[in-house]
């Protein structure tokens, strides 16, 4: 059943996509609003974020939907109690598409007493599709997809994203990302949190941490990696990353590294110079 759900949900998020690349190339002339100082939203997302609402309703009329743009007040009940729940971001890295810059991701969630069974994300630009279902395994553009097989932070390649309160909030992220610079082979930002995690899923990364997401940036693309043979954390270590308030994902091999660096910041340990 979850891969039947997996199938309606690619057919929308592709629709989505469409919409979302028929609009790229314009991105710059549309209009831009700001829902906080680096926070913006387009009239692409708004629209995306229409159009999959009423496909959801249309063929899943007794699921809820919790969506980025238009979830109101109230989205902190997204794993309240009650029928499944769709949880969308229709729009993912949109200050990346408000500059034109090509790295953006559609997002689809089914949450079932509030755990994911179904994660779909679709990169319009490069018309790849990463879709999982719950004991289903993930796959990109239909193929299975799994991690990455290294062992070791020292050599991994990792990704991160900065909050929108980066300019005020005491913790930004920039402290977490002088440690890991320091003990990976890289870091990337490239904007799209949805994306980075399914490039983790299929091993183009290893690993990827952020604080301050939503639910709607992570409920998708957590279950991508974890179908992939991935691992997903809090910063601790535990169950409590769905919020995406402090999201810690990666191949599974270089995850107590990772939490390691997490905890004991700069005391963690450094990669040997010499080698
Ligand atoms: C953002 C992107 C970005 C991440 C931000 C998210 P949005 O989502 O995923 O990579 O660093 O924290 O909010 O606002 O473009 O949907
Ligand atoms: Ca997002
Ligand atoms: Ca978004």
């Amino acid at each position: 059943m979850p891969q039947e759900i997996a199938q309606v949900a690619i057919a929308i998020a592709h629709e989505a996509g469409a919409l979302v690349r028929q609009t790229f190339p314009q991105a710059a002339l549309l209009q831009v609003t700001l829902k906080g100082a680096v926070n913006p939203v387009t009239e692409t997302d708004t629209a995306a974020e229409a159009l999959i609402i009423k496909r959801l309703r249309e063929a899943f009329p007794d699921h809820r939907v919790l969506a980025e743009e238009s979830h109101g007040d109230d989205w902190r009940a997204w794993d309240a109690p009650g029928p499944p729940m769709w949880l969308i971001d229709p729009l993912d890295g949109t200050v990346n598409f408000a500059h034109g810059f090509p790295y953006v991701g559609v997002s689809l969630a089914l949450l079932v007493e509030g755990k994911p069974v179904v994660g779909v994300v679709y990169d319009p630009l490069r018309d790849e599709t990463f879709a999982a279902s719950a004991g289903g395994g993930t796959t990109r553009n239909g193929q299975p997809i799994y991690v990455s097989p290294v062992k070791r932070l020292a050599d991994a390649f990792l990704a991160t994203g900065f909050p929108y309160d980066r300019r005020t909030a005491v913790d930004n992220n920039t402290e977490r990302l002088d440690h890991f610079l320091r003990r990976s082979h890289g870091v990337r930002r490239a904007g799209a949190a949805v994306l980075d995690l399914s490039y983790v899923a299929c091993g183009r990364l290893d690993g990827f941490w952020e604080k301050g997401l939503h639910p709607w940036d992570v409920a998708a693309a957590a279950l991508i990696v974890q179908e992939a043979g991935g691992w997903v954390t809090d910063f601790d270590g535990g169950a409590n990353y769905l919020s995406g308030e402090f999201f810690l994902a990666s191949n599974g091999l270089i995850h107590d590294e990772m939490l390691r660096v997490i905890k004991e910041r700069a005391l963690a340990p450094l990669p040997d110079v010499s080698k």
